[in-house]
């Protein structure tokens, strides 16, 4: 007797063998149809059952949601729909599920908005929508690893408690074992973290950037790919408090390279997606279709999901500097009717996602790459220019979701990162190892973070980013 997975059934040809298969019951039509799926495929196996041969007992057991074993033979289907079926001769009821409870939650068959799949998470994964957004999650974490070892990268696990903030920007949350109402005290009166556990003050990762760039000066090519947590209180559609990141670091690269390597990176992941996730993504298409038939008409959506896939494939991210950005966005529509939340009057304004999404998805309508930034809005360890003022950074802006990639030409010199440090008050003594890179054989070296729910949300064409993550945790919530 066989026992496999319904994806490899379902590709199978009917077979003189029994075989068993285990899932969970979507459906039981008219006491003969049964629609079994184990979340291996988004496709349901039918299980044709002959009443007269079951106990009416053990039939009213499978009720949508049970968890049940189907032993028999793999026949070509006499109904239209899929090409092979099981002909029921023994069922086995694994765990039963109470019709009446079944109705008050999201497994009950019928229309659910995702706003209440999110309150039962647990269950979420049961609904079509969800088992196609995490297994093409899941293919996409694989095609991230199978793209940096074909290109001879080494995959590095940085830590995830540290001593230091990267960003510099200081929304960390804290690790530590101390009591919160009573934490031991130094001679002022302040908190005194010498005698926490670590012997110091200590915060989840906000980027594993830094320790990338260590190992970088030593195995050339790294990357990470891990949780990182920020403790930024933005409640919107594309900000978690957890987030799994993507951040290779490449010694000898300059800013050009760097560019190359997004852009090939994302096509590369996007392409595997088209690939080996067809099914689902189909599913997520037409469930798009159907959303926008809601939407009034200039809201709808121009390309279908896979052709905005394929859009992302076929053309070459348009490659622009900030001071061109600049000049696009004062002299934009938006900006002169005073649209823009916030109007943009002059160089070194921060770029707000409005911005970014005017300029990929109004003016260029292709990705964008941005680069050239104000030193000013950029973190510490940026390259900075021959015009003193600019800084070698790179943002990745992606329709729909505007930032999808953050990196830059990290800063090699010694005096121009001491002073740089100085003037944004980033203590010497905590970061002295980051500076002896810049001692010890410094070189040119880039790299970038990629958002890894973004791209979960574009390739899945999702709008809101606590869809693509089993658990998100946003500000008010780490429920589960
Ligand atoms: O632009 P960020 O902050 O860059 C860094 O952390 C650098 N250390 C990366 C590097 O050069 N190695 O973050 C990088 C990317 C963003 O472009 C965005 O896609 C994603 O991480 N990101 C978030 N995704 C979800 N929720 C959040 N709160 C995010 N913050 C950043
Ligand atoms: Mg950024």
């Amino acid at each position: 007797m066989r026992k496999s997975e319904i994806s490899i059934i379902l590709q199978s040809e009917p077979s003189p063998l029994e075989m068993t298969v285990k899932g969970w019951v979507r459906s039981f039509r008219s006491n003969r149809f049964i629609a079994l799926n184990d979340g291996s495929t988004i496709k349901n196996l039918q299980c044709v059952v002959d009443f007269e041969n079951f106990e009416e007992e053990l039939l009213r057991k499978v009720t949508v949601g049970a968890a049940i074993a189907v032993t028999g033979l793999l026949i070509e289907s006499q109904g239209s729909g899929q090409a092979v079926e099981i002909q029921a001769s023994k069922i086995e009821i694994l765990g039963e599920a109470n019709p009446e409870e079944v109705k008050l939650t999201i497994l009950s068959p019928k229309r659910h908005s995702l706003e209440t799949l999110r309150e039962q998470a647990h269950l979420r994964i049961r609904t079509n929508t969800f088992g196609a957004i995490m297994r093409t999650r899941s293919k996409l974490a694989f095609a991230v690893h199978e793209y940096f070892r074909k290109n001879n990268f080494h995959y590095l696990h940085s830590p995830i408690i540290t001593g230091s903030d990267a960003e510099g920007a200081g929304e960390m949350f804290r690790v530590t074992t101390f009591d919160p109402g009573n934490p031991p005290r130094n001679e002022d009166g302040d908190v005194d973290y010498k005698q926490d556990f670590f012997g110091k003050e200590t915060n989840l990762t906000v980027s594993g950037q830094l320790e990338a760039e260590t190992y970088a000066m030593g195995l050339g090519k790294v990357y990470t790919f891990g949780p990182t947590f920020r403790a930024e209180n933005s409640n919107t559609s594309r900000h978690l408090a957890e987030f799994w990141m993507i951040e290779p670091e490449m010694a000898f690269f300059d800013l050009a390279d760097n560019m190359d390597l997004a852009e090939d990176f994302i096509k590369y992941v996007v392409q595997y997606a088209l690939d080996h996730c067809a099914e689902d993504l189909e599913f997520l298409e037409n469930r798009l279709i159907q959303e926008d038939k809601t939407k009034p008409q200039a809201e709808r959506s121009e390309m279908t999901l896979r052709e905005k896939l394929h859009f992302i494939i076929d053309n070459n991210f348009k490659r622009v500097t900030y001071t061109e950005a600049i000049e696009i966005l004062k002299q934009s529509k938006p900006n002169k009717k005073k649209k823009f939340k916030f109007l943009i009057d002059e160089w070194g304004a921060d770029l707000q996602s409005e911005h970014e999404r005017y300029l990929v998805e109004k003016h260029f309508k292709c990705p964008v790459i941005l680069f050239d930034y104000p030193a000013t809005i950029k973190a510490f360890y940026m390259r900075l220019n021959e015009d003193g003022k600019t800084v070698r950074a790179m943002d990745v802006l992606f329709p729909g979701i505007g930032e999808i990639v953050g990196g830059s030409q990290r800063e090699e010199r010694y005096d121009v990162l001491q002073e740089k440090m100085k003037a944004m008050d980033i203590p010497e003594e905590e970061l002295y190892w980051y500076l002896d890179l810049r001692k010890f054989g410094t070189c040119v070296h880039s790299g970038f973070g990629l958002g890894f729910e973004r791209l979960v949300q574009f390739v899945t064409g999702m709008g809101n980013i606590r869809d693509v993550i089993p658990y998100p945790r946003t500000p008010g919530n780490a429920e589960f």
